[in-house]
């Protein structure tokens, strides 16, 4: 699969796990929402990982002149990680959790924005197909060693 194309369906998931929690929260048992906020940070950790060790390193070695957007790329995800490490030890009833998610998910929605607009279709360009769907098998085939600690993500400690 196109390593692009691979991004931006995660990056759908994400969103549709999102609007589930903005939906749900207000009336969600605090077990359900654990289970979804556990899985959010299941899906953004593999995503950031793949991203992390497979394609920022690719597309910053192809396409120079986003080497800018890389760095700032990885700052976002550092921000993030640290949020979900926090989300992933606080108790759902406890009075901030809500608060945490919510500016989590504003935090990736507008990085999710910035990936699509503004860097996707410069990398697009610059790499072109072949070697596109030969990242997108590469990241694929690495999902099953992202890490589960947000933490143990490279950006985390960057
Ligand atoms: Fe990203
Ligand atoms: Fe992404």
């Amino acid at each position: 699969m196109d390593g692009i194309v691979l991004l931006k369906e995660d990056h759908k998931t994400v969103k549709r796990l999102f609007r589930e929690f903005e939906k749900t929260h207000k009336t969600a048992t605090p077990a359900a929402k654990r289970a979804l906020v556990d899985k959010i940070i299941k899906e953004l950790t593999t995503h950031a990982y793949i991203e992390e060790s497979i394609f920022y390193p690719a597309a910053r070695a192809g396409v120079p002149e986003t080497e800018d957007h890389v760095l700032e790329s990885v700052e976002e995800h550092h921000v993030v990680a640290w949020l979900m490490s926090e989300v992933a030890k606080l108790d759902p009833s406890d009075e901030t959790f809500d608060a945490k998610v919510t500016v989590l998910i504003e935090n990736v929605e507008h990085h999710i924005e910035e990936e699509e607009q503004e860097w996707f279709p410069e990398v697009r360009k610059a790499l072109g197909r072949s070697r596109l769907t030969e990242l997108g098998e590469r990241m694929q085939a690495a999902k099953p060693k992202a890490p589960a600690d947000p933490l143990a993500l490279m950006s985390a400690s960057s």
